[in-house]
């Protein structure tokens, strides 16, 4: 049984990943100061997968207690990073409480890579990287844009750096994700996203609105040159997105790797428009969305999607969901988190 530490393990993408990981015959650690999540997550792990997985409530950038944790375990094959802060809007306010968190964390976690000889790492990156692309659909050839705020310049540093790492221990290898727009939930209904401080994320605001925690939805921009004149964007389901992670380190243990450090959009390669995300929300929960458009949002890219082809080719990775699973597993969970399914 492979051992692989997971930083992030309690959030949104890492938890759904962790069950994946368990269900293929991985031992999991992991790692989670809860800064942006709550110790119940490893409970609805429990209830997913009928095992309870230990989380190290460390904080990254405390490299000490990092090393600790490390101490404690022997021949780690891999470290699947997802431990960052990831509100743009926060990152806007608060631009060194970021580029604090999410780059430290990643350099401790590096250096503990170096110090305890882990083989394996994968990064948790973002089409943000791309800024405000006109080529579409978008490649891992095409080139990044301007960080479009202090949090998409984290994920550029993030990426620079793990690429430098690389190059000055070709021991080690390493995989760099580039998420489209995660959504949805375990098919359970018993895991999924937890609504957080300053998540503007389509997805979860759209749940809030349906369920009627939030009054109604605002549509920033009716006017932009699109089909329906709404932003487009690529929403890829959570179970399509763990296993891309559960892939990528079995890639990398079986040394499929062309290089030591890879790259890979992670999309379904589809736009959806925030009026036909609209829809398939209304679909899944048989309600009416509450919504008004309201003027364009200031840093907002007009369309991306990604072109997933290496990611299929190489990683064999097949996205199996489309925008109804995603709004039809998101609206369960919705029901499960808010005690509204009783
Ligand atoms: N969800 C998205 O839309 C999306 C899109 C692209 C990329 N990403 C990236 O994917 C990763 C996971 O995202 P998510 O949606 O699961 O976010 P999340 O906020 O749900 O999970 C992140 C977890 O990391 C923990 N964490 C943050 N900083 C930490 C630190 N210094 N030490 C220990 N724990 C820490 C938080 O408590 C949280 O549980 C992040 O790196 C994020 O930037 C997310």
């Amino acid at each position: 049984m492979f051992k692989v530490i997971v930083s992030g393990g309690c959030g949104y993408i890492g938890s759904h990943t962790i069950v994946d990981l368990i269900n293929n015959g991985f031992e999991v650690i992991s790692v989670d100061s809860y800064v942006r999540s709550t110790a119940t997550v490893m409970d609805n792990i429990e209830a997913v997968i009928g095992k309870k997985i230990k989380n190290y409530p460390v904080d990254l950038c405390d490299a000490d207690s990092l090393r600790a944790v490390f101490s404690e375990h022997d021949d780690i094959k891999g470290i699947i990073h997802f431990a960052a802060l990831k509100s743009v809007p926060e990152s806007i306010k608060e631009p060194l409480l970021y580029y604090k968190n999410n780059i430290q964390g990643l350099c401790n976690i590096l250096q503990l890579m170096t110090e305890f000889s882990v083989p394996n790492f994968i990064f948790s990156s973002s089409c943000s990287v791309y800024g405000n692309t006109k080529e579409l659909p978008v490649l891992e050839t095409t080139p990044m844009g301007i960080a479009e705020c202090p949090y998409a310049a984290t994920k550029q540093m993030g990426e620079r750096i793990i690429e430098d790492y690389i190059s000055a221990n070709p021991d080690r290898k390493a995989v760099i994700l580039r998420y489209f727009n995660p959504g949805g939930a375990h098919p359970s209904g018993l895991l999924g996203e937890m609504p957080g401080k300053g998540i503007t994320n389509l997805i979860p605001v759209l749940m809030e609105s349906v369920i009627g925690t939030r009054e109604s939805l605002t549509v920033h921009g009716g006017d932009y040159p699109t089909r329906d004149g709404t932003c487009i964007r690529d929403y890829i389901h959570i179970m399509d997105l763990a296993d891309a992670h559960t892939r990528s380190l079995n890639y990398l243990l079986q040394g499929k790797n062309e290089n030591n450090c890879e790259l890979f959009n992670l999309g379904i390669g589809e736009g959806v428009s925030v009026l036909e995300a609209i829809k398939a929300t209304e679909k899944a929960s048989g309600r009416k969305v509450p919504y008004v458009i309201g003027p364009r949002r200031a840093g907002d890219v007009v369309a991306i999607y990604a072109d997933n082809f290496r990611a299929a080719e190489r990683l064999n990775w097949k996205p199996q969901y489309s925008i109804d699973d995603i709004m039809e597993s998101a609206w369960k969970w919705e029901l499960y988190r808010t005690g509204a399914a009783k």
